[in-house]
């Protein structure tokens, strides 16, 4: 069964290596999963994931993946490798989906799409050349395309959770990142959510960095994380 600590994913956005394996260490079995991002995996990141997947954590290889079909599927089969639980690949054609599903093949590896990321707004498609859809319809058709190809789940803002989880149905998941405990700064993210209204909205895990990485007791900050979501599935169930 799947508990409130379960749903908390834990970015480990650090340049050193033995920051991000010192809190790790910290946090063991009070979080669900860790989170290593490509400015980790560019500083040797990659052998933490290995590290931590070994000694039986939930590791997500956020890399976000981008190519021709066959470096997608080849790149995904060695992620799979790694025993990560949890691969991001940009859900923006059928070819790429396909190759990363066909790259995951029997492995355990969980893929999830990301759908048009949140710092990019309409004007920002436009320089794209995207004229006929807003940010919000196109991140709705790239989830439901996703969830067709046979993805386990889409990355979603708290915002957009309730609607792509209508497209994408009730077994898919939705990851969504921007969390913010009331009362903590927002840094760069624009627009944030509180862990108990983001599960309210629909949301599997939630992906949360600095209000941890940056707290003086980052423990303390993901148990009272904790308490809140307990809160809320028990609001919501
Ligand atoms: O520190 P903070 O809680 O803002 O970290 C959020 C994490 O989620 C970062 O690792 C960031 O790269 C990731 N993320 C995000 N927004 C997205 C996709 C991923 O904030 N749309």
């Amino acid at each position: 069964m799947t508990t409130a600590k379960d749903r908390i994913i834990v970015a480990l956005d650090f340049s050193s290596v033995e920051e991000a394996r010192e809190l790790a260490k910290r946090l063991r079995g009070r979080v669900g999963v860790f989170k290593i991002g490509m400015e980790l995996v560019y500083s040797g990141g990659l052998e933490l994931a290995c590290e931590l997947a070994d000694a039986g954590e939930q590791v997500f290889l956020d890399l976000k993946l981008l190519d021709i079909g066959h470096t997608v599927m080849q790149a995904t089969r060695a992620v799979a490798r790694t025993g990560a639980a949890f691969l991001t690949v940009h859900a923006v054609d059928e070819k790429t989906l396909n190759a990363a599903v066909e790259g995951r093949g029997n492995s355990a590896l969980k893929l999830l799409g990301v759908t048009v990321m949140t710092h990019l707004d309409d004007r920002d498609l436009e320089q794209q050349g995207i004229v006929d859809r807003t940010a919000a319809q196109l991140a709705l058709h790239r989830a439901q395309m996703a969830a067709d190809c046979g993805f386990d789940g889409v990355i979603s803002s708290g915002y957009e959770a309730a609607a792509i989880r209508k497209v994408v149905g009730a077994d898919r998941l939705i990851i969504t990142p921007g969390i913010r405990p009331a009362g903590t700064d927002r840094g760069d993210q624009n627009r944030v959510m509180t862990p108990g209204r983001a599960i309210k909205a629909g949301a599997d895990y939630l992906v949360i960095g600095r209000p941890v990485t940056g707290a003086a007791d980052p423990l303390a900050a993901v148990e009272a994380i904790t308490r809140e979501i307990t809160e809320a599935e028990s609001l919501a169930g």
